[in-house]
């Protein structure tokens, strides 16, 4: 049987992760896989979480199994959180799941079950995983146009007419916000544009919410998701609480089902048992038992804001720096888009020729499609990507 195994494609992203670590250079510079980073390089736990670790460590009596979707403290607290009060969260189904990508797999697999001949769509370009999941499942796909990679903003107009020729069913995904590759992310108003057209084609968004409080703030943050959660009739959610928990490894995501028919509710929550079942059964509880202690805890939650919005505001500065020196030594503000970008990634536009000569003579890594992860910079190694970005041509 296992002569029968073909060798898997990698994943680009973890395969530049691998590059990184075997390059003996010390001055190397990582700006891969999307893990925050503080000034010295570091990813620490979060202040809150250690507490919020400490406080379960001597209070927690028993490691006995939950519930398959989890613990409901958990789902509300996280629901809340994203969703503040734009739906009554008596329409909301939740599964706890094994991280972000755990909650996109149990989505897709819903899809597969509910309408098995639904296209899924993803922007172009997206992270990668999201088509890898998908086509694995062996479910359709499509792509619309998202980036326009001259100006390195969003392609609205391209987007827009692509969406709108989406057929009733068919499932759009949408990056909640910080959209993962490129930083470009689309306004409260074309938000609403995006569920106009959804809404007159019928088709249904998933939205894919993974750095929330890493772009414009907490609130700010999930304003896109708020406002399509509220408006369409159905609509499916994940999140993901590696980066704005610094909880990578924990594996801590959650997977909604938003439903404004009261009918509907306990069959979607009933799926979404069975899928978790399926898959692993009951879903980790450690790194979800610590975001709840956090989100219902105000003085931990209050700490954890302040932290969260230190990482915001240190990345926000490593952009403005970043232009700035860009725009001194080329003489021109066409990387102003650094600034204007949010979340940990921008997408410069270079070339993967572009990209592979950075990372051959200045030991830079970056993804091949040009997405950097602005945390993996400080403010010593920002003029020394800014030439580097100028003598690869880009
Ligand atoms: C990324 O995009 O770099 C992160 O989401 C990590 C991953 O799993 O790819």
């Amino acid at each position: 049987m296992l002569d029968n195994l073909k060798p898997q494609p990698a994943d680009k992203i973890l395969a530049l992760m691998q590059s990184f670590r075997d390059d003996p250079r010390a001055d190397k510079i990582d700006l891969g896989v999307g893990v925050y980073k503080d000034a010295e390089g570091r990813t620490p736990v979060m202040r809150a979480v250690r507490t919020a670790g400490k406080r379960l460590w001597e209070t927690e009596q028993t490691k006995s199994y939950v519930g398959l979707l989890g613990d409901p403290a958990y789902g509300d607290a996280l629901r809340d959180l994203i969703l503040g009060d734009s739906v009554d969260p008596g329409q909301v189904s939740a599964a706890a799941t094994p991280g972000g990508t755990g909650a996109l797999r149990q989505g897709f697999e819903l899809i597969r079950l509910a309408a098995p001949d639904a296209k899924i769509w993803l922007s172009d370009p997206t992270w990668p995983n999201h088509p890898s999941i998908i086509r694995y499942l062996g479910i359709e796909m499509g792509e619309y146009r998202y980036f326009d990679n001259a100006t390195c903003t969003v392609d609205f107009e391209g987007m827009k007419e692509d969406l709108n020729a989406v057929a009733a069913g068919d499932v759009v995904v949408l990056h909640g916000c910080c959209h993962n590759p490129t930083g470009a992310n689309l306004t409260l108003a074309q938000w609403g544009e995006v569920a106009d057209i959804l809404t007159d084609r019928g088709a249904i968004p998933f939205i894919d919410i993974a750095y929330q409080g890493f772009g414009d703030g907490l609130d700010a943050d999930a304003a896109g998701t708020r406002l399509i959660a509220s408006r369409m009739p159905q609509t499916l959610i994940a999140a993901s609480c590696s980066k704005n928990f610094g909880i990578y490894r924990e594996r801590t995501g959650l997977l909604m089902a938003i439903t404004h028919d009261a009918k509907l509710k306990t069959v979607a929550q009933g799926t979404l048992a069975f899928l978790n079942r399926q898959n692993f059964s009951f879903p980790p509880d450690h790194g979800a038992r610590l975001v709840t202690t956090i989100l219902t805890d105000p003085d931990l939650r209050a700490d954890w804001q302040a932290e969260l919005e230190e990482v915001r505001a240190g990345m926000l500065r490593l952009r403005t720096q970043l232009a700035d020196e860009l725009r001194q030594r080329s003489n021109s503000d066409r990387f102003d888009f650094i600034a204007h970008h949010r979340g940990m990634f921008s997408r410069i536009g270079a070339t993967p020729e572009q990209v592979e000569q950075m990372r051959k003579t200045n030991g830079i890594y970056m993804v091949g499609d040009s997405r950097m992860n602005i945390a993996g910079l400080n403010a010593r190694t920002v003029p020394i990507l800014a030439q580097a970005i100028l003598d690869a041509g880009a």
